[in-house]
């Protein structure tokens, strides 16, 4: 008996000491208390972490590992040398976004690991917890044991408590041009119904993996969404999916190679996010990805103003010019490029975009032949682009200009000198850049670490010459324009152009009431909303707009950047009323709150435009008619505004009637309620003008 007892006094013992040195935790939360984070070294003394929301938990046990090339992974064995927490609260100013002033505050907790065994390796977690979810990253310091780190697996794990209904687009290395699904977890399948359509460029889809951010709603209802932040020198992160077992796990872009990354320590990973939010919404007006990058590091911003554009660009998608010289109705020519600079400046748009302007265009795709040789100064001889650029400054409208480099990056970065030179002898503020097909040099993909620092020299050009960049294929947003806000916009979607020639029926109507929860919670989007001529006719048979024109006008409020395109034929816009709300809605902003919206079935946007204090609402569904009811409790208390309301008819339809619409103008403050109906693929847009 007495033998029994000292055996169980010896159990609890063990089991104690054991399990106290096992799970040695450490915690940190919130500044309101809602979410928690608990760091935790495993048995094998592997770390790990897990993530409470109002004490559930929304991330179970999840470890985090790193594999190497030639040399041991790092894995296990680690002990803690020290913890530091840490609170911070800040308020900052955007130059041009969404809102005007950004609150940052979180706390923070930071785990000094190393290794016990004889290499002695180090590595540091640090976590930052904010009431809208949390970020984390390594720490790789600088060591003898570890000076070049080539990363061939990053094994962060994201162990998820359910089989949450999820958005999601294939883990693809080379694009995202992808339609959102909406399926549970456990059917995520990145393969199925993704073969490579003649329309994409490059795809590259190696596994069973999605793309950032990725987002989902639990049964209970909350929303996560998933990506990174401040992705430098580094691969991005997809996440391979574990359908079974609802576990997700970062799997880096890598090269031909097998390499993921390759740095010198000291240096430090791409923060991880979670973003956590009772309603959708909260998600959109969730600043956790800009907050988790540095500080603005450009003085002077001031050559950038946000503004709508228009463009030779719509013509060459519809099929009414080219890009070419060589072939017929070369559409970048001076005679064209003045007429857009005319219509411009007589409707408040102050940037013009002209694409197909310099010599290359002829063998643009021709990848196989390796004949890709675009010039990034010599305009063909029908565009003069001096003179256009002088024209365009006597109207107030600037040039934006246009690198198409067909992703050969090998040919634009010995030209990234002299083409922005060129810019900066111009005065041209602004550059759309482009990046379709596959990257030369051979062997890296779009998303790779050799890209990422590709896209970061160019922003530094951008810096150094005074040009602000947006850029299509782009790598993913990631918050950087925090710190570098010359990353104005970039494409990284399924843009309006899938519409002019897609041949899978385009974007259906619910598209773009999935993307402001997933693809724009990363950050600005050059989408090119506002064609009016919906039904492309008479020049794609098979195509067509699958909105009404009332939704496309409500994407300039929905749909956030601070370039928007105003790209449809200017036929289409001239004598039509609608066009009215494009001439008047903003781009800069001081204010944005989200009034309404469920993932994939409606969203309604209303934003305060900078410097002045008008409103602006947007509204759209997916192919279904609904009833908006739209409170107006944000205006300022008894002040009266002029709404003017864009709306859907009763009979519209996307399919059979879309540019049907109607305009009412009615008095308003803070105490209406306005009920407005949207039709199938429908919308509406609100401006709200204070009266004197
Ligand atoms: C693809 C871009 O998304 C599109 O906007 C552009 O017109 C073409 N590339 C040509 O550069
Ligand atoms: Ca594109």
């Amino acid at each position: 008996m007495k033998q029994l007892f000292y055996f169980f006094l010896g159990c609890v013992f063990l089991f104690s000491c054991t399990s106290e040195e096992e799970n040695r935790t450490t915690e940190v939360i919130s500044p309101n208390k809602n979410v928690k984070v608990q760091f935790l070294l495993s048995a094998t003394k592997q770390p790990s972490y897990t993530v409470r929301f109002k004490n559930e938990t929304v991330i179970d046990t999840s470890k985090m590992s790193f594999d190497l090339q030639d040399a041991l992974s790092l894995k296990g064995n680690f002990e803690i040398l020290k913890t530091t927490t840490n609170a911070f609260n800040e308020t900052w100013k955007m130059v041009w976004g969404e809102d005007e002033e950004v609150v940052n505050q979180y706390n923070s907790l930071k785990i000094e690991l190393q290794e016990t065994s004889t290499l002695k390796r180090k590595i540091n977690i640090i976590f930052k917890v904010y009431d809208d979810g949390i970020g984390f990253r390594y720490e790789f310091p600088k060591q003898e044991n570890l000076s070049e780190v080539v990363i061939t697996d990053e094994n962060t794990e994201f162990n998820l408590t359910g089989n949450h209904k999820t958005w999601w687009i294939p883990g693809d290395w080379d694009i995202y041009e992808y339609l959102y699904t909406t399926s549970p977890f456990s059917k995520i399948n990145a393969f199925k119904d993704y073969i490579p359509g003649s329309h994409l460029g490059q795809t590259y889809i190696p596994e069973n993996a999605v793309n950032t951010p990725v987002t989902m709603k639990t049964d209970k209802g909350l929303y996560l969404s998933f990506h990174e932040a401040d992705l430098t020198d580094y691969a991005e992160m997809t996440l391979a999916v574990d359908t079974v077992n609802y576990k997700m796990k970062s799997e880096l872009v890598g090269n031909a190679k097998g390499i993921k990354v390759i740095r010198k320590t000291p240096f430090e990973t791409p923060w991880r996010t979670i973003q956590i939010a009772e309603k959708p919404g909260d998600l959109i007006e969730s600043k956790l990805i800009v907050n988790l990058n540095e500080p603005n590091t450009v003085d002077d911003m001031s050559f950038f103003k946000p503004t709508k554009y228009v463009g030779i660009w719509w013509d060459m998608h519809i099929g009414t010019g080219n890009w070419d010289y060589a072939g017929e109705n070369h559409s970048a020519n001076t005679k064209y490029a003045k007429e857009l600079i005319d219509f411009a400046s007589e409707n408040n748009i102050h940037g013009m975009l002209v694409e197909g302007w310099n010599i290359g265009w002829e063998q643009w795709w021709d990848k196989k032949a390796k004949k890709v040789h675009f010039d990034f100064v010599t305009p063909y001889p029908d565009y003069n682009l001096k003179e256009v650029v002088a024209y365009g400054k006597s109207k107030n409208v600037e040039l934006i200009m246009h690198h198409e480099t067909s992703a050969d990056i090998t040919l634009y970065e010995k030209q990234l000198d002299t083409a922005f030179a060129l810019m900066k002898d111009l005065k041209i503020h602004a550059v759309k850049t482009g990046y379709v097909g596959s990257v030369i040099p051979e062997g890296e993909y779009h998303h790779g670490q050799f890209m990422v620092n590709h896209f970061q020299k160019v922003l530094e050009k951008g810096i150094e010459n005074g040009v602000a960049i947006n850029a299509h294929e782009p790598i993913k947003a990631t918050g950087k324009r925090r710190t570098y806000p010359v990353a104005i916009s970039r494409e990284g979607i399924r843009g309006q152009e899938y519409n002019a020639w897609s041949d899978d029926g385009g974007n259906p109507p619910e598209h773009l009431t999935i993307v402001p929860f997933t693809r724009m919670l990363a950050g600005p989007i050059d989408y090119t909303p506002g064609i009016f001529n919906t039904s492309l006719k008479p020049y794609k048979e098979n195509n067509q707009i699958n909105t009404t024109l009332a939704h496309q006008l409500a994407l300039y409020v929905v749909i956030y950047s601070p370039v928007q395109m105003v790209p449809d034929l200017i036929k289409n816009y001239k004598n039509n009323p609608a066009f009215q709300f494009i001439k008047d809605v903003g781009v800069d902003w001081n204010k944005t709150k989200v009034l309404d919206a469920e993932i994939g079935e409606f969203i309604t946007v209303t934003r305060q435009e900078k410097g002045t204090e008008n409103w602006f609402i947007g509204g759209i569904t997916d192919e279904n008619a609904r009833v908006s009811k739209v409170k107006l409790n944000f205006l300022v208390p008894n002040k009266t505004y002029t709404a003017k309301i864009y709306k859907d008819k009763l009979d519209s339809h996307y399919l059979h009637n879309p540019e049907v619409y109607e305009i009412l103008e009615q008095d308003v403050n803070s105490k209406t309620i306005l009920e407005l109906n949207m039709a199938p693929g429908g919308g509406f847009a609100i401006s709200l003008i204070p009266k004197n």
